[in-house]
């Protein structure tokens, strides 16, 4: 029926935070609803009191234009359609190497299975596949990490085997792979952290929320807390969904959190933590907020900690994030509860202490919409200093140079076009080689967003192959 929005040739199809149902079109025939992996779509009727707020959402969202009416970040840039898909001659066979088993690895293999003779293989550094799925996403978000029921169906096709504990660079080279594949795809994500860029930010007490994540999600390379749970407030620097994450794990109740499969070393660590409340900085204003509607709605929710804004003069806003901001939260936190204290137009300048962190040193911001439309915050005189001995980036993360592999420095990507990589940046496609996901794209996205990532580079692919432009492997492998 066409009814759920945005389809994927509407332009913010790829960034879009939720879907909405349009009344007029929809039949009530329920097929999304049993479609959907991860349960996201619910009829009216079965909405929990908490939930209700996503009807009016959904209404506002058909009020004045089908789509792109200002509930969606005006900040985000808008995404191309998704391409038809190629076919492959009948006969043709080919074998593909993917390295990494992350969600655009599994939809990139998902879309190649879709032809006929094809044989995937999935390198993973780590002992068991599915990325972030499983080291990333929230302990609390059990019904995102059931995704993975999908990724099983996927893995159960002729053709699908996996190549564990094998990491490119250590275990495996690109040129290993290129000789005994028809094409290489990498979907190795971009497991670093990106850094702030101030002084003192390598002081002890500074940590990162991609160590953090990894370590209460059980990785195996962070089993030690990175962070002091003995401090009674934590500032967090960025306020994009891994911030509302790490602050809703780190004040959850834990009884709650070990009904979850949250790491049993960060529950025990989790057990005497001392924290009360983290403060989430963000350098621009509550409607450019990097978290999303739905993320927002849930933590607004939450039984064990209150959600403060102190700066009530800036949720005058009509956009949905300010609008959720002044009805859903308070200036202060009501006596004894835990709280997230969200605080805008405020970016950090210096990580303060000698031999440890004593404070950050933070700059007031306005708001400036340059030439292109996007909204920036520029530094005022007006500084301040916050406070702590715990201070936790959460900036976004950044791709890792693979040996063998182009990098491109400045955006910290496989160099590519459209996931055909590129020997450097800016020059000519490397035979045989591709890219999906984060190491494609950078670090923002969805799960779902890898789909359509994945669907045109694999389209790439198929069409190189029929084009001969693949050389065949010089020796295939057993499956
Ligand atoms: C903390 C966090 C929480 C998130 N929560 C959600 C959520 O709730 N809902 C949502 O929709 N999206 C969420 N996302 C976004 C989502 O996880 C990403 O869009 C998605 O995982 C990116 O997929 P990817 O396959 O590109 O990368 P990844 O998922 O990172 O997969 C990359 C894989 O490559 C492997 N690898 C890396 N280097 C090598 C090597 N040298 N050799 C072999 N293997 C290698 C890694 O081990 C990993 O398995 C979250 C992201 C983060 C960071
Ligand atoms: N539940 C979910 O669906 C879920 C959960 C987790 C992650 N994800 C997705 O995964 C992706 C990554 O999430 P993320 O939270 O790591 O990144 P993100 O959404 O890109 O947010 C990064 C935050 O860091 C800020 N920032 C960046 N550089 C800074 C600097 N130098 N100084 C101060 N602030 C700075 C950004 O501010 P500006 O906005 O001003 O640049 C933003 O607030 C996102 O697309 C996210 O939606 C989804």
């Amino acid at each position: 029926m066409n009814c759920i929005h945005p389809t994927p040739d509407e332009p913010d199809f790829a960034t879009a935070e939720m879907v909405y149902i349009d009344p007029q079109a929809c039949v009530d025939c329920g097929a999304c609803v049993r479609a959907c992996p991860v349960g996201a779509i619910k009829p009216a009727e079965r909405l929990s009191p908490d939930e209700m707020v996503f009807v009016e959402l959904n209404a506002l969202f058909h009020a004045d234009s089908d789509v792109g009416n200002g509930l969606e970040s005006p900040t985000r840039p808008p995404q191309a359609p998704v391409p038809p898909v190629v076919r492959l001659p009948e006969r043709e066979r080919l074998d593909v190497a993917i390295v990494g088993a992350g969600p655009a690895a599994l939809y990139a293999a998902d879309e190649l299975l879709k032809q006929r003779r094809v044989c995937v293989r999935v390198y993973d550094r780590l002992a068991a596949p599915h990325g972030l799925v499983r080291y990333g996403v929230a302990p609390d978000h059990p019904q995102t990490r059931s995704i993975t029921g999908l990724f099983r169906q996927i893995e159960s096709q002729p053709g699908f085997s996996y190549r564990l504990g094998v990491e490119l660079g250590t275990d495996v080279t690109h040129d290993e792979l290129v000789e005994t594949h028809d094409a290489v795809v990498y979907a190795t994500g971009a497991p670093l952290d990106r850094r702030i860029g101030v002084p003192g930010e390598d002081l002890p007490g500074n940590a990162t929320a991609t160590d953090v994540v990894a370590w209460y999600n059980g990785h195996p390379d962070h089993v030690e807390a990175p962070l002091d749970l003995s401090a009674e407030k934590i500032v967090v620097v960025g306020n994009g969904n891994v911030a509302l994450d790490v602050a809703r794990i780190v004040l959850s109740d834990v009884d709650t959190l070990a009904r979850t499969d949250i790491a049993e070393h960060a529950l025990d660590a989790l057990r005497s933590s001392q924290v009360r409340e983290v403060e989430i900085l963000a350098r621009r204003g509550p409607a450019e907020a990097a978290f999303t509607v739905p993320e927002l709605v849930g933590l607004l929710h939450h039984d064990d900690v209150d959600v403060v804004v102190p700066q009530r003069e800036l949720l005058g806003g009509d956009d949905a994030k300010s609008r959720l901001l002044r009805e859903g939260t308070d200036g202060e936190a009501a006596p004894g509860r835990r709280r997230i204290v969200l605080r805008f137009l405020t970016a950090p300048v210096e990580v303060l202490g000698e031999d440890a962190v004593t404070g950050l040193r933070v700059v007031r911001t306005r708001l400036e919409t340059d030439a292109l439309g996007q909204v920036r915050a520029v530094p005022t005189d007006e500084h301040d200093v916050i406070t702590t001995t715990t201070v936790l980036r959460s900036v976004g993360y950044r791709s890792a140079p693979l040996p063998g592999v182009p990098f491109d420095p400045v955006t910290h990507r496989i160099p590519n076009v459209e996931g055909r990589v590129l020997a450097e940046p800016g020059g000519d496609v490397l035979p045989a080689t591709y890219v999906v996901g984060w190491a494609k794209r950078g670090p923002t996205g969805f799960i779902g967003t890898n789909k359509a990532c994945s669907l045109e580079t694999v389209n790439h692919l198929l069409t190189d192959r029929t084009a001969a432009l693949l050389v065949p492997a010089p020796r295939r492998l057993g499956a």
